[in-house]
């Protein structure tokens, strides 16, 4: 049998940027994802074989360093130690890879998890993770950790970013929830967003202080009401955190759009996920007909919409 390795997506509940800096964050795993699949090279092929998710190109791994992937399998191989170079990873992919849905910490984790299946490592979720964190890096230079994590573990997770540990625990929802993933179509590049932020920080310290301290009055209350399901609370606090990420500077106009019209629609609550500058609006949708309802909204602005739970995988 074929070895599978999945990274799952993830989407953030409550905490981008934020969680760079060490305060909590809450994500969610997302029933899509990313999977590598391990296979034997075809007649006449050697070395490792694997495809871009982006371009469909073939990368021939030692041949393309400068190339992402071709680094993420570098840190994989490195971190898991496997030694046997002459195999193929087959990779396939159902989310945007456009931002904000962790596209990249999904391949780390999936590349992964199929070499420590296919060589019977028995590695543990935290070495996996800590793995994928280091293949992260490839992308997003200083990346906090949150994606891999949730990618990595699946379900509902409370993260911090803390030496010697993160801190990473799961938050049971009582049951699964509808969402809406609206798509602005525009790829961001988060190491370049995280890096604006932090000069922004640094130029107006006081600001970001009363952000921080808006946004840990939000942040508590909101693992309650998610733990208790009460959804409607749930969705007022994020747009409370959309509003914090606007004055962060990371929205923008397809994002206010999108966030403006799910809201119109019904929608509990709805905020950038993800670094922001375009990728994602997440939409709070309680039940399959508001789901719908906002879906088609975003959908009639011209945005491609992902209708999808949080709180199962
Ligand atoms: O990769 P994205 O766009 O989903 O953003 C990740 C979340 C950030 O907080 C912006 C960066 C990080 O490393 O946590």
């Amino acid at each position: 049998m074929k070895a599978v390795g999945i990274g799952w997506g993830k989407t953030i509940l409550f905490g981008e940027h934020f969680v760079v800096y060490g305060l909590p964050g809450i994500a969610s795993a997302i029933d899509l994802n990313t999977k590598c699949t391990f296979a034997k090279n075809k007649k006449g092929e050697e070395g490792i074989i694997s495809n871009d998710l982006v371009t469909g190109e073939r990368i021939k791994y030692g041949e393309h360093t400068y190339h992402d992937l071709d680094r993420v399998i570098d840190a994989a191989l490195k971190g898991t130690g496997v030694q046997e170079r002459n195999f193929r990873l087959e990779l396939k992919t159902n989310m945007s890879l456009k931002g904000g849905m962790g596209s990249s910490a999904a391949l780390c984790v999936s590349i992964t998890r199929c070499l420590d299946k296919q060589f019977k490592l028995k590695l543990s979720d935290e070495r996996i993770n800590e793995i994928a964190y280091d293949a992260e890096k490839v992308f997003h230079k200083t990346p906090s950790g949150i994606d891999n994590s949730v990618s990595c573990f699946g379900g509902m997770i409370w993260f911090q970013k803390q030496q010697p540990k993160n801190v990473i625990e799961r938050i049971k929802a009582k049951k699964p929830v509808e969402v809406v993933l609206a798509d602005t179509g525009i790829f961001h590049n988060t190491a370049e967003i995280v890096e604006m932020v932090r000069a922004q920080k640094e130029q107006e310290p006081q600001k970001y202080q009363k952000i921080f301290k808006e946004y840990k009055e939000i942040l508590y209350p909101a693992r309650k009401f998610i733990e208790n399901t009460k959804w409607k609370e749930v969705g007022e606090l994020m747009d409370k955190n959309h509003s914090l990420l606007q004055k962060m500077n990371t929205g923008c106009k397809e994002l206010d759009l999108l966030v403006d019209v799910s809201r119109k629609a019904g929608a509990y609550g709805a905020k950038l996920t993800g670094a922001g500058l375009g990728g994602n609006v997440l939409a709070l949708t309680p039940g399959k007909v508001l789901q719908e309802k906002v879906a088609k909204s975003c959908r009639k602005e011209g945005f491609k919409t992902y209708k999808i739970k949080i709180g199962v995988v």
